[in-house]
C-alpha cells in the first residue's frame, strides 16, 4: 500500500504572484531558483516511513549532532520534469531514479525508500508547484530528492532516524543557455573513487572532494574535471557530475563509446538512455575502457571525432577541448559535432514529447 502524502501546500492567497514568479525565473542559474514547496518524509526504526507531506519550502530545524551532518550519511538524486506542448507535465524515468536512490541508500547503510513512494512524492511536488514547470523549451524543473540521518548520536554508527526531502528548482542548461562546448581538465593529482568505495552511489560525499579538482580545472581554463581511475590515473571514468561518451568513426560505421560501470562511476540514467537512443539512431554502442592516452591518439587520427558529457543536469554537452598536465588537444574542430547534436535532440525530443515515448520513460505528473 502506498503511503498517502498529506497536502499542506500554501493556500492560493499565500503563494507568490505571477509577476513575482516571472521575475524569479527570469535568469534561472542552476540551483538558485527553488520552488515554493517541498516533500518531507520521516523514517524511524519503529515506524518505518511516515509523516509524508507536501509542505511550504523553508528552513529545517535539525539537531546539531545529527549523524548526516557529521558522518556524511547523505544520498541524493537529480531528475527532471518537462512541460509538454499540450500543457501537462511529465517526469523522465522517475522509477529509474527511484531505483538508483534505493541502491545509493543501501550502499550507505540507510533504509530504502520504496520506488513507488519516491515516484508518488515527485508527482505530488510537481502538481503542487505546477506553475513553476517552465513553458520555455530550453527549461525544465529539476527535482532534488535527498535523504540524511537525523538522529543526534555521535557514536560512529548508522542512524536510526532519517529524513527524506524533495526540492524542486527551475533550470536551464547546466553550462549556460546555449550549452556551448566545454573544456575539460583531466585530473592526475586527485581521484574521485576507488574500487570498493562509493563511486557508484550518488552520495553527498562524492561531490565536495571534487571541488578542489574543479578549482584546478578552472585555473586551467576548464569548466569540468575528467576523472581517471584511482590506481593508474590512466583510464577515463567520468566527469565532475556527469558521464562521458566518445564518437568513434570507422569508415561508414559510427560507435558511441562509454566507460563500463565498474562500480567506481555513477550509473547515469541519461547515460543508459543514450545507449538505448544511440541504437535507435542506428549507431553501434560499446561500453569499454578508454585511456586518456587513447583519447588523445584517436582524436589526432580523427577516429574519435567527438566527445560529450551527459547527465540529468548537463543533458548532452559537447566537449571541445581536453587539458591535462603537460598537454592539451582539441576535440574535432572544437565546436559541437553532428553526432552529439543528434543525440541531444534524440534525448530532448523524447523528454519534451516531440516524438513517441517508445521506451515508456515518461510518467505523467
Ligand atoms: C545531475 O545531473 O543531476 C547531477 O546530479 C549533477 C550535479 C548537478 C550534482
Amino acid at each position: 500500500t502506498e503511503l498517502a502524502i498529506a497536502d499542506r501546500t500554501l493556500p492560493a492567497g499565500d503563494r507568490i504572484t505571477d509577476d513575482e514568479l516571472r521575475t524569479r525565473c527570469a535568469r534561472p542559474a542552476f540551483g538558485r531558483v527553488l520552488t515554493e514547496h517541498m516533500v518531507s518524509l520521516r523514517w524511524t526504526v519503529d515506524r518505518g516511513w511516515h509523516d509524508a507531506e507536501v509542505v511550504p519550502y523553508g528552513p529545517l530545524s535539525v539537531d546539531p549532532a545529527m549523524v548526516g551532518l557529521h558522518y556524511g550519511q547523505v544520498v541524493f538524486e537529480g531528475m527532471k520534469a518537462f512541460r509538454h506542448a499540450d500543457g501537462h507535465a511529465v517526469l523522465f524515468r522517475p522509477h529509474d531514479h527511484g531505483a538508483r536512490f534505493a541502491d545509493s541508500a543501501r550502499r550507505l547503510a540507510m533504509p530504502e525508500l520504496p520506488v513507488d513512494t519516491f515516484v508518488a512524492a515527485a508527482r505530488a511536488l510537481v502538481r503542487a508547484d505546477e506553475r513553476w514547470v517552465p513553458f520555455e523549451p530550453a527549461r525544465s524543473l529539476y527535482l532534488r530528492p535527498i535523504m540524511f540521518a537525523t538522529d543526534p548520536v555521535l557514536a560512529l554508527a548508522p542512524g536510526r532516524e532519517y529524513r527524506f526531502l524533495l526540492l524542486a528548482m527551475v533550470t536551464e542548461n547546466f553550462f549556460g543557455a546555449d550549452s556551448p562546448p566545454v573544456s575539460v581538465w583531466a585530473s592526475t593529482r586527485y581521484s574521485r573513487a576507488a574500487p570498493g568505495g562509493t563511486g557508484g552511489a550518488k552520495c553527498a560525499g562524492n561531490y565536495a572532494p571534487a571541488f578542489l579538482a574543479q578549482q584546478e580545472a578552472a585555473e586551467h581554463g576548464c569548466q569540468q574535471v575528467v576523472w581517471l581511475d584511482a590506481a593508474e590515473h590512466r583510464w577515463v571514468e567520468e566527469m565532475g557530475g556527469m558521464n562521458i561518451f566518445w564518437v568513434h568513426v570507422q569508415g561508414e560505421e559510427t560507435t558511441l563509446v562509454t566507460p563500463p560501470l565498474t562500480g567506481t562511476l555513477l550509473p547515469g540514467v541519461t547515460r543508459r538512455s543514450l545507449l538505448t537512443l544511440a541504437r535507435d539512431e542506428g549507431f553501434r554502442v560499446e561500453e569499454r575502457p578508454v585511456a586518456l592516452d587513447d583519447w588523445q591518439r584517436l582524436t589526432e587520427t580523427g577516429a574519435f571525432a567527438e566527445a560529450f558529457a551527459c547527465g540529468t543536469a548537463a543533458a548532452v554537452t559537447p566537449i571541445g577541448r581536453v587539458v591535462a598536465e603537460g598537454r592539451e588537444w582539441t576535440v574535432g574542430d572544437g565546436t559541437a559535432g553532428p553526432v552529439s547534436a543528434r543525440m541531444r535532440t534524440a534525448l530532448t525530443d523524447v523528454q519534451r514529447g516531440l516524438v513517441p515515448d517508445r521506451h515508456g520513460w515518461l510518467v505523467n505528473a
